[in-house]
């Protein structure tokens, strides 16, 4: 599905010639990352959703113009690039203005697309849930208002003492931003009563008895590939970016345990703007709730260690690293793509860190260590505590069979007996609840 609207004449198509800039700040504006992995990043957010990037440059900006962000030999630069390659569409990898989109579009005679239209776009397309699309929907109008607001400011100055001349009246615009407050008004009322209901299938997914373990990483990691291999379901795994927007859960077999839930959730991407946020979050909800979760890291990516750092961060914003977050582990994926010396010195150095396991998700190398490392984690610490309950505490009880190994459970009148093994954590969250 698109939420964009493909009448309009920002719109493209599928297979659509796209020229792919990306204005370099110099500095550390892109991380640690090289031009060419974030051209290479850029390229397949592209993809993604069926752009064929014809051509790709780098252009260093000495100061940025509001205007324009590039310079006027830049722009004519881009210009010609576009029409030698036959490009009708330009995409930068940079948020911009409306402003500047505008006078890009005129200088490069070209529709033009900024990042967080083509994160939208590629959302908007994956988005699998009704509460997915909902959010991407709401994100997707906020962007539109945005710009809605913005141009009309320029338009404004613009046209000065003509004021009754040309251009969309002042009516018109606000008109428009009031369908867009209505519409959005009513997403959230949806939003709301989606978020409802699924909270009432969580609570009883809870109380199953079995832990749940989430997925994590930066896109194309390999999270799908794994909860594939360790699930042996059929979910989809595409060399494509962002092939889950939304979380999907498995039961599968952990040694020692009845059964655990596996949760694959949407991928990172890098500078993920700002106003995205929330529809990315909606899709990380199942990991807050989570027994323990997994990193997944493509290890044999040049730019493993900023993606690492990225993905840290976002779970930094999601309040996931503070006392009380389910544990963390890693693996290190794509272990197969690393040969030689190479192998030897991440294997090694994996050997030494705690909570650090290499994999091949596609051979299945070290998938087995792991599964019993999870297992080994949630068992961690784990102590045998005898407790009395009153039989209408259903609820506690539930969460105690969800969250650790019931060994015993005696009725007598109207109290329960129950023994279970519990983590130190589980132990300090049931002592809260
Ligand atoms: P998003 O859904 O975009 O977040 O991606 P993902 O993290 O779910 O990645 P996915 O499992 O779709 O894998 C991305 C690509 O990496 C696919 O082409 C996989 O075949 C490939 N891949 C995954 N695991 C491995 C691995 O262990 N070794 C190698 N060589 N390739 C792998």
């Amino acid at each position: 599905m698109s939420v964009f609207n493909r009448d309009d004449d920002s719109g493209f198509a599928r297979g659509e010639r796209a020229l792919l800039v990306l204005p370099d700040r110099g500095g550390n504006s892109g991380g640690l990352r090289s031009t060419e992995a974030r051209l290479d990043e850029a390229e397949g957010l592209a993809e993604a959703i069926g752009i064929d990037v014809v051509a790709r440059r780098a252009f260093k900006l000495r100061n940025v113009r509001p205007a324009s962000l590039f310079g006027k030999g830049q722009i004519e630069e881009i210009a010609e690039i576009a029409s030698e390659n036959d490009a009708g569409l330009l995409i930068v990898d940079a948020g911009l203005t409306p402003v500047q989109q505008k006078s890009l579009e005129e200088g490069a005679k070209t529709k033009v697309i900024d990042r967080t239209g083509l994160i939208l776009e590629i959302f908007g397309e994956r988005a699998a849930t009704a509460e997915g699309r909902l959010q991407v929907e709401l994100a997707h109008l906020d962007y539109q208002a945005g710009r809605l607001v913005r141009s009309w400011t320029h338009l404004e100055r613009q046209r000065g003492g003509f004021g009754f001349l040309g251009g969309p009246g002042e009516t018109q615009i606000e008109a428009d931003r009031r369908l867009i407050r209505d519409r959005m008004a009513r997403i959230r009322r949806e939003l709301d009563q989606v978020k409802r209901t699924r909270g009432l299938h969580r609570d009883r997914r809870q109380r199953a008895p079995w832990p749940v373990i989430a997925l994590v990483g930066y896109t194309n990691a390999g999270k799908s590939t794994l909860f594939n291999r360790m699930t042996n379901a059929d979910v989809r795994a595409e060399d494509l970016l962002f092939a889950t927007l939304d979380p999907t859960m498995r039961a599968f077999k952990l040694p020692g345990f009845d059964k655990a839930i596996l949760s694959d959730t949407v991928g990172f991407v890098s500078d993920l703007p700002t106003e995205l946020v929330a529809a990315f979050r909606a899709t990380l909800e199942e990991v807050e709730s989570a027994d323990l979760i997994l990193h997944v890291r493509d290890i044999a990516h040049p730019d493993s260690d900023a993606q690492s750092a990225d993905v840290a961060q976002v779970l930094t914003t999601l309040g996931l690293d503070e006392a009380g977050s389910p544990p963390r582990i890693e693996v290190w994926n794509k272990l197969d793509l690393l040969g030689g010396d190479d192998r030897a010195a991440l294997l090694a150095e994996a050997a030494r860190r705690e909570d650090v396991y290499p994999v091949s998700a596609l051979s299945g190398e070290g998938v087995d260590k792991l599964s019993e490392a999870i297992a080994a984690r949630l068992h961690q610490r784990a102590e045998v505590h005898r407790l009395k309950l009153s039989a209408g505490d259903g609820n506690r009880i539930a969460w105690l069979h969800a969250h650790g190994e019931m060994l015993d459970q005696r009725m007598d009148d109207e109290t329960v007996h129950v023994a279970v093994r519990l983590s130190a954590d589980n132990w300090a969250r049931f002592q809260s609840l």
